[in-house]
């Protein structure tokens, strides 16, 4: 009775090109009241361009919840005999053993029970679970970054998830019975997360996205990596030699995304039926068609920002509009005030 509720949290997404800031505010329902973008100037600027975001934009709190993804973080569903959580907590750990490549005294774990009621179940004497484990490294600097900019971190959790819960905040009417898989096209890495009514059924993190269309354009033209960066986001009249240029790379991922899909329909026996693409890497010209070519599938683009209502008078409502695509991540991240609320 006496808990103090919180009323306003920020999704934080450092991304390795670009940092993101969504804040919900509980208001009777969720209310996007605050947001700041900014692109990454290098690697190791992370610190500034946090600190930049947050002096720019107005914001309500210094709650942030944010999220690790990449080689270090590692996702595996297991099927183990059926316990109680707090054996499931112990036995993780001896479990987490076979299926990381880390040592586990490097690493943080998380476990959870995993239902897809109807779909892939585990046998009577069995619970699926999902293992998650992230090199402890990884979490310590962030925390150490955010602190250093007085943000005050309340959750760390996944990127690939964090799309997942975005769709299921921000998009409101779905049918529940369609399988879905949101593709999240970043810089260095694409997540893929196949959910049913607002359920995550598998996800996969695959290592390439907007920097390898970059390097392509710039091997196969002859540009410098800045040069193919700019005619990427702005090809006008040079679109057609664009695309020629990134369809290996294009090809490349796609087919990836076509073999998480090929092994997703393996284990749960049904198929994917649409695809809906974000990520800044989504915004390269004739990746929805090239993705739905090799997917054989529909492929189109949403919007992370759906239909939360937005403040207006408090948030940039043209630059969020601009990077909306870009949000699924943040968003996400912002959405865990609705559980905690
Ligand atoms: N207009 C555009 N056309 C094509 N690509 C674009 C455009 N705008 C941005 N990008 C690409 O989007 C990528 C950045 O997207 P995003 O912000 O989603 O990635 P990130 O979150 O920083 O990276 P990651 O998730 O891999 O850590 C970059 O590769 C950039 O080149
Ligand atoms: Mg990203």
């Amino acid at each position: 009775m006496f808990k103090r509720r919180i009323r306003s949290l920020i999704g934080l997404d450092v991304g390795t090109k670009a940092v993101k800031a969504v804040e919900l505010t509980w208001n009777g329902g969720l209310v996007l009241t605050g947001f700041g973008y900014a692109e990454l100037p290098s690697p190791d600027a992370v610190r500034e361009t946090v600190a930049r975001v947050f002096e720019e934009n107005e914001f309500h709190t210094r709650r942030v919840v944010t999220s690790v993804s990449g080689k270090s973080v590692i996702v595996r569903y297991l099927t183990m005999f059926k316990m109680s959580p707090d054996d499931l907590r112990n036995a993780i750990r001896y479990e987490a053993d076979k299926y990381i490549p880390f040592d586990v005294d490097e690493v943080l774990l998380d476990c959870q029970p995993f239902e897809a009621p109807g779909m892939n179940e585990a046998g009577p004497n069995e619970m699926r679970v999902l293992l998650v484990a992230c090199k402890r490294a990884l979490v310590d600097e962030q925390l150490r970054i955010l602190a250093g900019v007085g943000l005050q971190p309340e959750i760390v959790d996944v990127d690939v998830f964090a799309v997942g819960n975005a769709y299921e905040t921000a998009v409101t009417g779905m049918d529940g019975d369609r399988v879905r898989a949101l593709v999240d096209v970043g810089a260095g890495k694409t997540s893929v997360n196949v959910i049913r009514g607002g359920a995550s059924l598998f996800t996969r993190e695959i290592h390439s996205g907007g920097d390898a269309f970059t390097a392509a354009i710039a091997n196969r033209l002859g540009l410098k990596d800045g040069e193919a960066e700019a005619l990427k986001r702005r090809p006008g009249e040079q679109a057609d030699r664009v695309r020629g240029a990134v369809t290996p790379a294009v090809d490349d991922l796609s087919t990836e995304v076509r073999l998480s899909f090929e092994y997703f329909e393996n284990q749960f026996d049904r198929g994917v039926d649409e695809v809906l693409v974000s990520g800044g890497g989504a915004r390269l010209v004739g990746l929805t068609d090239d993705l739905a070519r090799v997917l054989d599938r529909p492929v189109a683009p949403w919007d992370p920002t759906g239909d939360l209502p937005i403040a207006a008078d408090r948030v940039d409502v043209d630059a969020l509009r601009e990077h909306a695509g870009e949000l699924a991540v943040a968003v996400g991240l912002a959405s865990r005030l609705r559980r905690d609320a």
